[in-house]
């Protein structure tokens, strides 16, 4: 797939069944992440990566989180399998760092980037992957569960597989409707 044509035709998909990116693929898929760009070289990326059992444990970290907020039994549970949706979900996490041109939005922005180049290399590889988020992302005890650090943030879950099905036909968007020329 060319490049032209993965950036015309990127998509996510939620159907996700095995098999997972690995080996060579995977590493391939983290190499494009690193390939985001980055302000001052920060390098403010973390990918956490739940496959296969581990995926309970980050469903057990959102149940947690979702008793700790109240949640009813029915929203726990929710949580709890949330994970299991796909093969491989892959926590980003933006590590900020305190430095004097760069704000905290640069960095997430980075992390952001480094999330949609992997799914786009999943997708050129046949495979493919949603990004989400919900409150889980912005939640303390999640990010002290998963090890994160004070200033850190997560900027999506990119829950990866192969697609069960394709998606159908994407939106056509008009680029005039979105584009203004300043001064004309
Ligand atoms: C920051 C961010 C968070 C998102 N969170 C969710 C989410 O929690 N659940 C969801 O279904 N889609 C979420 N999305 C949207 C999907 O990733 C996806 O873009 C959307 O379903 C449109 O599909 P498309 O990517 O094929 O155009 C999020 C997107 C972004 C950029």
């Amino acid at each position: 797939m060319d490049a032209q044509e993965l950036l015309l035709n990127r998509h996510s998909n939620p159907r996700l069944i095995a098999p997972a990116p690995a080996g060579e693929q995977l590493n391939t898929l983290f190499r494009a992440g690193l390939r985001a760009p980055d302000h001052a070289g920060l390098t403010p990326w973390e990918f956490i990566v739940f496959e296969g059992e581990q995926r309970n444990a980050l469903g057990d970290v959102l149940a947690a989180a979702a008793k700790a907020q109240g949640e009813s039994e029915d929203a726990i549970d929710k949580a709890r399998h949330a994970p299991l949706r796909a093969p491989m979900v892959i926590t980003v996490v933006a590590k900020v760092k305190e430095h004097g041109k760069v704000p905290r939005l640069e960095q997430e922005l980075s992390a952001g980037c480094a999330l949609m180049a992997m799914q786009m290399a999943a997708q050129s590889m046949g495979f493919n992957g949603i990004w989400r988020t919900g409150w889980f992302a912005f939640d303390r005890g999640v990010h002290r569960d998963l090890g994160l650090e004070e200033q850190d943030q997560i900027v999506g879950f990119l829950y990866l597989g192969t697609p069960e099905v394709e998606v159908r036909r994407l939106p056509e968007r008009d680029p005039a409707q979105f584009v203004r020329y300043f001064g004309r």
